[in-house]
């Protein structure tokens, strides 16, 4: 008697668990989907932000030394932006992108590290994830890929 109790209890339990997640799931499929519009604004909004970070990458400003990221990451390049977080040797534990952009504005440029969550910051990133579109991704890049250091080329300061 007391086991089927114990049992009745359980089933009730997760009727209520299930049908809590039906009304959710549904809640979630209710939402109408975005408007052309709004897709359209939204990736004009990442575009902005993609272009404030192409800008920052090619600014010698965040730096005290006249360096640009792009001196030494022409278009994004060994920024490995999918392998992220990992453990990274410069930070000595396991870090993140932003982290990473960082390390690089107070070490090989010498200047004053970004807000985690600044808009400069959110660019940066935005800019070097949005130049890794579409690139296929190579097993060995989940391993360190030193920055290689350029005087001229497509990523040099433009501006
Ligand atoms: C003078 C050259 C130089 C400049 C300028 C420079 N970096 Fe770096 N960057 C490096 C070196 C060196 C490493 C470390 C590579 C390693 O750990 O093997 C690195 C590593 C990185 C990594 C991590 C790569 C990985 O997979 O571990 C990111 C992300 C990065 N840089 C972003 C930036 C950004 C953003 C800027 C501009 C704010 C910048 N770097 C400016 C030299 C530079």
């Amino acid at each position: 008697m007391k086991k089927i109790r114990k049992m009745s209890f359980a089933a009730v339990t997760s009727i209520i668990v299930v049908s809590g997640a039906l009304i959710i799931t549904s809640a979630v499929q209710a939402k109408p989907p975005r408007s052309e519009t709004q897709i359209a604004q939204e990736r004009a909004a990442l575009m902005t932000a993609v272009a404030k970070g192409d800008a920052l990458w090619h600014s010698a400003k965040l730096g005290n030394n006249g360096l640009a990221c792009a001196n030494c990451h022409p278009d994004g390049s060994a920024t490995n932006v999918h392998t992220w977080p990992k453990f990274q040797t410069n930070l000595g534990k396991v870090g993140t992108l932003r982290e990473m952009i960082n390390w690089c504005i107070a070490v090989p440029m010498q200047g004053r590290i970004l807000e985690y969550d600044s808009e400069e910051m959110i660019a940066m990133e935005a800019y070097a994830t949005f130049a890794h579109r579409g690139v296929a991704i190579a097993p060995a890049k989940d391993e360190q890929h030193g920055a290689v250091p350029v005087k001229s080329g497509p990523g040099y300061p433009r501006h």
